[in-house]
């Protein structure tokens, strides 16, 4: 194998918020498969490239070149089939500020904005602080896995007081990747109503096969001047701490309004090692992806297939995309905060809770499976120990 994820490299004393913190210096080792980053090393010509422009000791302010809008054009062209134009891409230092900005610049105080639970954490947020109201379409969980609610997503719309609906795709966390049959009765729906779509679409080089991301806005030119598609190379380069994001808007008039409303909260997007990073790993980081991906998807079939066999007690979907496996504890009858608890304290492990992202979410944890295989091992058998343990006493 050309790259190493098998390597553990240890994060400590990186100011690292997976390893560096509080939870973590307890007397018993706590094993962090939380947060959405990966513990692997990014691709050696991002690296190199930031050393280079790291070694240059003079870093003011700074703008982006032609060769970043033509690495992530030519990235978009290749990997997702869809031609971007140079102007269409705007930026911001995160996905999160970007769905914030996209709700000041797109909606007023007191309009609905529509999420689909059980569904990433802070898209709760942006609504709660920016005062809108919260409107929701919940998944549904049949035999086949998560399923869009058709009939309740136009109920929804047809309200008139939905004035954005935030999609998540690949969804995070229940892995789904949805097809271009279900985006496209969402994007006519959004248009049939006015509604625009804010597409959090970070995850979506994060693809296992069968499965493949279609960018709702590559649609149609319908979807294309009723859409913002916020891509980020953070996640699958493991870049986040550089925090850069690129937000596609191709229709003017709403580009206009989110550079203002960026403008307005003074926010200044260009850190000079993201954009680096960026161009180097849409330029340079396709080889790589493409065993990161076999590495993950491995590790993916590992981890269910363990589960199937040995823990019967939890259930799990397998995930589509992204490097989530979305675990139902519901039948172990635990409170949310003993769920929590029994997970740290008899299984050590710290995995993002479900009720975080909605009560959908309630009996239910999300566990990152982007490490070494040999960390994926042994919280899998943490977990099998602690549970064949639990049970033990539940029936003393
Ligand atoms: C769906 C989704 N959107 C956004 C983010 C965070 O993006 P950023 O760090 O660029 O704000 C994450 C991180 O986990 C995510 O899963």
């Amino acid at each position: 194998m050309k790259f190493d994820f098998d390597t553990k490299v240890s994060r400590e004393n990186t100011y690292s918020v997976k390893w560096d913190t509080e939870k973590m210096q307890g007397g018993k080792e706590i094993l962090p498969m939380w947060i959405a980053d990966m513990d692997f090393e990014t691709v050696p010509q991002i690296k190199e490239a930031i050393a280079n422009r790291a070694k240059h000791g003079i870093y003011g302010y700074t703008q982006r070149g032609k060769g970043y809008y033509e690495a992530i054009i030519d990235w978009n062209r290749k990997r997702h089939n869809w031609q971007l134009e140079g102007e269409w891409i705007t930026h911001s230092l995160g996905v999160v500020n970007a769905l914030f900005t996209a709700i000041r610049a797109f909606t007023s105080v007191g309009d609905g904005v529509l999420v689909q639970p059980p569904v990433y954490h802070p898209f709760y947020r942006a609504i709660k602080y920016t005062d809108r109201q919260l409107y929701l379409n919940p998944l549904k969980l049949t035999e086949k896995g998560y399923e869009i609610d058709f009939v309740d997503f136009e109920d929804k719309l047809r309200s008139g007081r939905v004035k954005l609906f935030m999609l998540c795709n690949p969804h995070n966390p229940v892995g789904r990747v949805f097809t271009k049959e279900e985006l496209t009765l969402m994007g006519d729906l959004c248009l049939k109503y006015k509604v625009l779509v804010v597409s959090d679409e970070i995850h979506s080089d994060l693809i296992y096969r069968p499965h493949s991301h279609t960018p709702l806005a590559a649609i149609s030119k319908g979807f294309q001047e009723n859409s913002i598609t916020c891509t980020a190379p953070s996640k699958t380069f493991n870049l986040a701490g550089l925090a850069t994001s690129n937000i596609i808007i191709p229709n003017p008039e709403l580009r206009q309004r989110y550079n203002w409303a960026n403008d307005v909260a003074d926010i200044n997007p260009y850190n000079i090692f993201g954009a680096i990073a960026c161009e180097a790993a849409y330029r340079h980081g396709e080889e790589w992806l493409e065993a990161l991906l076999q590495y993950l998807s491995e590790n993916k079939d590992y981890a269910v297939d363990f589960i199937e066999k040995n823990i019967p007690e939890i259930s799990v979907v397998r995930p589509e995309g992204t490097y989530f496996l979305w675990l139902d504890f519901s039948r172990l009858g635990l409170s949310k905060e003993a769920l929590e608890r029994f997970l740290l304290d008899q299984a050590g492990l710290w995995l993002n809770q479900g009720h975080i992202f909605g009560s959908e979410g309630e009996g239910f944890a999300r566990m990152n499976f982007a490490c070494p295989k040999s960390i994926l091992e042994e919280a899998l058998h943490r977990l099998k120990a602690a549970i064949a343990e639990f049970l033990i006493h539940s029936f003393k």
